[in-house]
């Protein structure tokens, strides 16, 4: 899910995450609906995967911006380079992790190597405590909601068993984080996670990737399965759900 940030009246625009080339027509129209895309000055990448950036080559010639900026980590960008884009990249690591839009408002890029990709990266803008995630705290299901369903422990669970490497990993980034004061989180997969539920997040997601935590449904020999029993404890929930899929042995 691609977002927008209009600063200053449109006096910068920024897209973050724009999506695939069967996502666009979508995307653009709803882009369009809000602002002319020429005035989109920067888009931000979180990682290369095709669903996240697939059609940055179309999304350039429709904004057709000499001064556009692409920005990613230079992990990122080695990849990215290869769609035979025109734009200008923005190493995020390259200029201290930030960028200052013109009205002053200043976007954090903050690195979270292998979560899951080698230059993932996710945004913090600090005037509307908003953290653009990536593919971290994404999930997988069939609501699409546009802020999170009661069910969404189960959907993150399921969703960073299957692409997120380690729970080592996750722990690290969840410390990073929790230097941020973060009021909403906007990922790339699912919905929009706001107030009380942050919160939540931030405690069940340090936990997911492992067997040996009693809040994740992760077994060691087991393989990725969206209907996976759960048993999904937080402070404030306990979810169940069964399950006719065979776990390997
Ligand atoms: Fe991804």
């Amino acid at each position: 899910m691609p977002y927008l940030l209009i600063d200053s009246r449109g006096e910068d625009v920024v897209l973050f995450d724009p999506g695939s080339i069967p996502d666009f027509p979508v995307v653009m129209r709803k882009v369009i609906d809000v602002i002319p895309p020429e005035t989109i000055s920067l888009v931000v990448v979180s990682h290369q995967d095709p669903d996240v950036c697939g059609n940055l080559a179309v999304l350039e010639d429709v904004i057709d911006r000499d001064d556009l900026k692409i920005a990613a980590h230079l992990n990122t960008v080695r990849l990215i380079e290869h769609l035979g884009l025109r734009s200008e990249f923005y190493a995020v690591d390259q200029h201290d992790y930030r960028y200052t839009l013109k009205s002053g408002r200043e976007l954090e890029f903050i690195y979270l190597p292998f979560l899951h990709s080698p230059g993932a990266i996710a945004t913090f803008d600090a005037k509307t405590n908003t953290l653009v995630s990536g593919d971290l705290f994404g999930a997988i299901s069939d609501d699409e909601s546009l802020f999170v369903p009661e069910s969404f422990p189960r959907n993150m669970d399921s969703f960073h068993q299957a692409y997120m490497p380690a729970n080592s990993v996750l722990r690290h980034a969840m410390e990073r984080l929790s230097k941020y004061d973060i009021k909403r989180i906007l990922p790339q997969h699912g919905s929009i996670i706001e107030d009380d539920d942050v919160q939540e997040c931030r405690y069940l997601v340090k936990d997911f990737g492992t067997s040996q935590s009693p809040k994740s449904t992760r077994q060691r020999d087991s393989r990725y399965c969206p209907d996976r029993p759960a048993l999904i404890t937080t402070p404030s929930r306990t979810l169940q759900q069964s399950c006719s899929c065979a776990t390997p042995s």
